[in-house]
């Protein structure tokens, strides 16, 4: 029998990038009595921070420390969790790191793509097949993974973001039949502008027409409605065709309109 005042324990949510911005808004919005959740980042102090905030709404909140980047990391992350938390029924990946240099600044920098798949890309994928394994096993689960608006719509300035994103949105797609006859279900959130540390380089502190991270939040918990396989912005929706059958003019345009949004954005006149 329950004891009174405590809610039935729920399936384990795992959400890794949740030190900050959108991910630190996700264990808020996913903490509440009998949640179980792990967190996951490089800066303990910030998740502990959030740990915190969450443990007060009622939460169950476990802390693992690891950078995606150390492959051996994100191996023991998994067996951590596994070990101490159990098999996770969701696994949201919101850990990313974005990058905006134009080709002129980019020749000297071959280093850009690796430094953000491996982020983006290697190390969140990584993770996603080392507890898709147990999941798989158990026969349920959804992993929901944020890639960008821009994934599927390259434009200048972007290549090494955009590669690493896409990398990662082409990988979940191949994998998503074979993991959805074992009954675990992938989505992919392709998350527009959000007011966050990630953005404030370029777009400013308080972009215009941005997300907040709650808003960013509400929006990637969008994919965990049963069924869902992609959330995504309509003009994005729309973009992303646009630029596969016109892949030249398509970049350019998105380019152009880029430039727009930033000073819209940015509020320039
Ligand atoms: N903000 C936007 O406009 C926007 C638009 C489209 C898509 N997105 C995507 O949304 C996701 C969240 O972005 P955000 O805007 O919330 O950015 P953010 O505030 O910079 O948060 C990024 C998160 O990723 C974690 N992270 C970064 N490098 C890591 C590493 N090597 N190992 C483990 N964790 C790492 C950070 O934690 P630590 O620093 O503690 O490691 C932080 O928790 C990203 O995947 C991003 O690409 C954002």
């Amino acid at each position: 029998m329950r004891r009174r005042g405590t809610a039935p324990a729920e399936g384990l949510t795992v959400v890794t990038g949740a030190s900050g911005g959108i991910g630190a808004a996700l264990v808020d919005s996913l903490a509440r009595p009998g949640a179980r959740l792990v967190i996951t980042a490089r800066r303990a102090d910030a998740l502990d921070r959030v740990a915190e905030q969450a443990r007060a709404r009622g939460a169950q909140v476990s802390v693992r420390v690891c950078d995606l980047r150390d492959e051996d990391a994100v191996a023991r992350l998994a067996a951590l969790i596994l070990e101490h938390d159990g098999v996770p029924d969701t696994v949201i990946c919101c850990a990313g790191r974005s990058l905006h240099r134009p080709l002129a600044r980019s020749f000297a920098r071959p280093d850009d793509l690796g430094r953000l798949s491996a982020v983006n890309l290697v190390g969140t994928a990584g993770l996603i097949l080392a507890l898709l394994e147990p999941m798989c096993a158990a026969g349920r689960g959804t992993v929901v993974a944020v890639t960008s608006a821009a994934a599927r719509i390259p434009a200048p300035g972007w290549a090494a973001y955009t590669a690493s994103k896409a990398g990662l949105d082409s990988w979940l797609r191949s994998i998503r039949p074979d993991a959805a006859r074992c009954g675990v279900r992938i989505a992919i959130a392709e998350v527009p502008l959000v007011a966050t540390t990630m953005s404030s380089p370029l777009y400013g502190a308080a972009p215009r027409g941005a997300l907040s991270p709650q808003q960013g939040s509400a929006f990637v918990l969008r994919a965990l409605r049963p069924h869902r396989t992609l959330v995504s912005p309509l003009w994005a929706r729309i973009a992303a065709p646009i630029a596969q059958a016109a892949p030249a003019a398509g970049a350019r345009a998105a380019g152009r309109i880029g430039r727009l949004a930033v000073r819209f954005a940015r509020r320039d006149r």
